[in-house]
């Protein structure tokens, strides 16, 4: 069965009084183990795609499904319990907890989780990302690099249905973000790890099994 399974999604966001349709009828699925790349230009939808994969934000129709799961049958508390031990998420701007080490950051899912062993499986992920010399130190001690590092350690940890990553270079320079791209794809194919990886380098895009376009709110 399909890891994840999209059927016919649409969301709308209202500004002032028009309604603009981001996502309109929109269906896919993905394979486990298959990394997807999803492109296409600024506003196309790709970000508010994502929230709507993770459950961070809620379709107006069509059905979501992770893993057999159907998101939208969940409530909240479910549905974050749910998003914390099935899918990682990265994001452009790292979102690491400030006054916690490395290690700390990446131990964050797992203690939610109520997970034994969390410190060991945590050094595990950083180890993964080539970060273990790095976990006691604070965000504010890392470079940009090794906080998106950090970032996709804490994704790993809980080794996620999916991973879910939103232009994770793009606060990168340009070497800085080949070079965490490139671990970001070591530790996928050690893992085996399905991902979707939103980008607009097409480079980057390639190295996926996949890719699909959205260009106003369809796959082109
Ligand atoms: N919460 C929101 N409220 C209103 N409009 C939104 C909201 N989120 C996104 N949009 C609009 O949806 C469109 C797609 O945005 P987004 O998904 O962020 O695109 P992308 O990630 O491809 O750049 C844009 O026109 C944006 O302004
Ligand atoms: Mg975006």
């Amino acid at each position: 069965m399909s890891i994840v399974i999209v059927d016919k999604i649409a969301k709308s966001f209202r500004q002032a009084d028009t309604e603009i349709a981001v996502i309109k009828d929109l269906s896919f699925t993905v394979e486990a183990g298959e990394t997807l790349a999803i492109v296409g230009q600024s506003g196309s939808g790709k970000s508010t795609l994502l929230s709507l994969l993770a459950g961070l934000d809620q379709v107006d129709g069509g059905k979501v499904s992770i893993g057999g799961q159907e998101l939208s049958s969940l409530n909240q508390a479910s549905l974050s319990r749910f998003r914390g031990e099935n899918i990682g998420i990265i994001f452009q701007q790292f979102h690491l907890m400030k006054g916690l080490t490395a290690l700390e950051n990446v131990m964050l899912p797992l203690d939610i989780a109520g997970t034994d062993n969390a410190e060991a499986l945590a050094y595990d992920a950083l180890k993964l990302v080539g970060l273990d010399h790095r976990s006691h130190h604070l965000p504010q001690q890392l470079s940009g690099g090794e906080m998106q590092r950090v970032a996709i350690a804490r994704a790993c940890v809980v080794r996620p249905r999916i991973l879910l990553a939103d232009e994770p270079s793009g606060n990168l320079d340009l070497a800085t973000g080949n070079k965490v791209m490139e671990q970001l794809f070591e530790a996928v194919n050690e893992r085996g790890m399905t991902m979707i990886l939103v980008t607009h380098d097409p480079l980057l895009a390639k190295r996926c099994h996949r890719q699909l376009t959205l260009q106003t709110g369809r796959f082109q």
